[in-house]
């Protein structure tokens, strides 16, 4: 056998060894136009609806606003929507890497989708949805303890924070699939 097909089968021989996800890309995150093209319809449990008529859907908005600025400046001497401090609970995308977001991700939807359950592009595929633990696998987030999970942002820390109740709070903003 001639010497170039040998290396050949040494390198197809190589390749296959290597085991398939040190190539896996890392997920990113897609934004909620992605999301919801399935999690909108009345059978699927309108999360899209539930989310924009939600305050997450407003809250990168609420930064553009006067009285932002007005908390920012004494806070962090800029604009509220310049501040990494403000940003980090009003919005999703800011402090990653730009090759981690999809082409249609938009920092302005604020508290979105992949906020709260992580970055979508692995898990999203039909296939996958359907199958809880494989999503898991692809970085779909799940919360075991859901009050303690909102209050990563709704606590002390919030310059604008009274109290967080959970059960009313929850109730405003829950999406559950409906039971078929
Ligand atoms: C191609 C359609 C499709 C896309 C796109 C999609 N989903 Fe899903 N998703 C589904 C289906 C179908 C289910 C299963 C619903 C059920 O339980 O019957 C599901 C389930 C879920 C669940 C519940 C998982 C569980 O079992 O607890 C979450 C959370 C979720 N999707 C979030 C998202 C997010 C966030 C995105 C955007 C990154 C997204 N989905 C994109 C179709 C999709
Ligand atoms: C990433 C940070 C973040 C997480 C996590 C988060 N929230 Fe929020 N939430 C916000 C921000 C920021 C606002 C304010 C948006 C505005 O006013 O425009 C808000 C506002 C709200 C509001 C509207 C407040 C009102 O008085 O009507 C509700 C309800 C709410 N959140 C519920 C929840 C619940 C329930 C959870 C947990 C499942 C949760 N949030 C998790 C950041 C977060
Ligand atoms: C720890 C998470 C967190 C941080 C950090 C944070 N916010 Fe918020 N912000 C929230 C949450 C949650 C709400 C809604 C409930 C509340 O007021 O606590 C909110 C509400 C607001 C509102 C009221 C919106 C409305 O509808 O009236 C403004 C304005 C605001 N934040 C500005 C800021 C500014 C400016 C900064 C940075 C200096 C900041 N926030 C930092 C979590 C945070
Ligand atoms: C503020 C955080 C937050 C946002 C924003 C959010 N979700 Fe959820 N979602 C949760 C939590 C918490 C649960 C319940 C526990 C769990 O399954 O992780 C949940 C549950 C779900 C479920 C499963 C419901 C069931 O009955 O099992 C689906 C599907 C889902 N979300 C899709 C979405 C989609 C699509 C969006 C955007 C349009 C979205 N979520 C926005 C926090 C959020």
């Amino acid at each position: 056998m001639k010497k170039s097909a040998l290396l050949l089968i040494a390198a197809v021989a190589f390749y296959l060894a290597i085991p398939a996800n040190t190539f896996a890309q890392k997920a990113t995150y897609e934004g909620v136009a992605v999301c919801s093209m399935c999690h909108k319809t009345e059978k699927a449990g309108q999360q899209f609806k539930i989310w924009q008529d939600s305050k997450h859907s407003q809250a990168y908005k609420a930064l553009e606003t006067a009285k932002a600025d007005e908390i920012a400046k004494a806070k962090t001497g800029k604009k509220a929507v310049e501040s990494p401090e403000c940003l980090k609970c009003h919005t999703t995308g800011t402090d990653v890497d730009k090759a981690m977001l999809g082409p249609k991700f938009k920092v302005e939807d604020g508290v979105q989708c992949e906020t709260c359950h992580g970055a979508g592009s692995l898990y999203k595929p039909m296939g996958v949805m359907k199958n809880k633990a494989e999503a898991v696998k692809k970085g779909l987030v799940e919360h075991k303890d859901i009050a303690k999970y909102c209050e990563t942002c709704h606590n002390s820390q919030s310059p604008t924070f009274k109290e967080f109740k959970f059960d009313e709070m929850w109730a405003k903003i829950k999406h559950s699939v409906p039971k078929s």
